[in-house]
């Protein structure tokens, strides 16, 4: 099992932070952001990792990170030119990933407590070319991907909403997924969104219409530390994580 984190996008709802440094390398308590994504692949015994990077704060990637040795991991970096949406920035994984072989992929401003461990464990008793996602209760989800649940057969979702004005459940489709290499055709069958974007959530949708988008519920925290208020919260949160 490989895993991929994605650390590239601009991060604009934190400038002005965010025009000094990249949104991942912002701290998160005593640590930068990046290193906790990390942390959790390495306690689910994840230690191939691709991080996705913008090109302006490679260095400070690699000068922090190196190969990842000290961090118990083995880490490889390619370079996202420019932001064109997640399933864009996910396509730069395609030659990381053997034909066959399922990976998790983390969006690096999703901080969480829960291990990975068991979702990982559902996730590998599924079929080749399905995928896996995970979801958290949130008070506000008109700010997220929000699922709607199939009627007859509970355990898979049968379509998501991309920050519907009224949300269908009280649910948020967490930066955390599950695929084989089937995902990358996937990417290919979508097309930009208003925003210009490829986007995750019509990746998504597409294994959702065959049946085949599977989901478990994270029972801990989970926070997206896009904004100055969840980052401080994420900082309090995520302490004790890591030592
Ligand atoms: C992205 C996804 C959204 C998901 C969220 C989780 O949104 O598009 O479906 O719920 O990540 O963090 P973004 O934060 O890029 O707007």
């Amino acid at each position: 099992m490989k895993g991929v984190i994605l650390a590239g996008g601009t991060g604009t709802r934190l400038h002005p932070l965010t025009r000094i440094i990249n949104k991942h390398l912002l701290p998160v308590g005593s640590y930068p952001m990046i290193s906790y994504g990390i942390e959790r692949f390495r306690q689910a015994g994840i230690k191939d990792i691709l991080l996705v990077i913008g090109k302006q704060s490679a260095g400070l990637y690699t000068n922090y990170l190196g190969s990842g040795e000290s961090l118990g991991v083995n880490l490889t970096y390619r370079i996202q030119e420019t932001a064109g949406g997640i399933a864009e920035a996910l396509n730069l994984a395609h030659s990381f990933i053997v034909p066959g072989e399922k990976f998790v992929v983390l969006l690096a401003d999703n901080l969480f407590l829960d291990d990975l461990t068991p979702y990982i464990q559902s996730f590998m008793k599924q079929g080749h070319g399905s995928a896996r996602v995970l979801l958290k209760p949130v008070d506000d989800p008109r700010r997220y991907g929000v699922p709607v649940f199939d009627q007859s057969r509970p355990e898979l979702i049968s379509y998501i909403e991309e920050k519907p004005a009224k949300p269908k459940s009280n649910y948020s489709v967490t930066g955390i997924y599950m695929y084989d290499d089937v995902v990358f055709d996937r990417i290919h069958e979508i097309s930009r969104s208003a925003r210009g974007e490829l986007e995750i959530t019509d990746v998504n949708n597409l294994y959702a219409r065959d049946g085949k988008l599977e989901y478990d519920i994270l029972q801990l925290w989970w926070g997206d530390a896009g904004t100055f208020e969840s980052l401080l919260e994420a900082g309090v949160r995520m302490r004790g994580v890591l030592p």
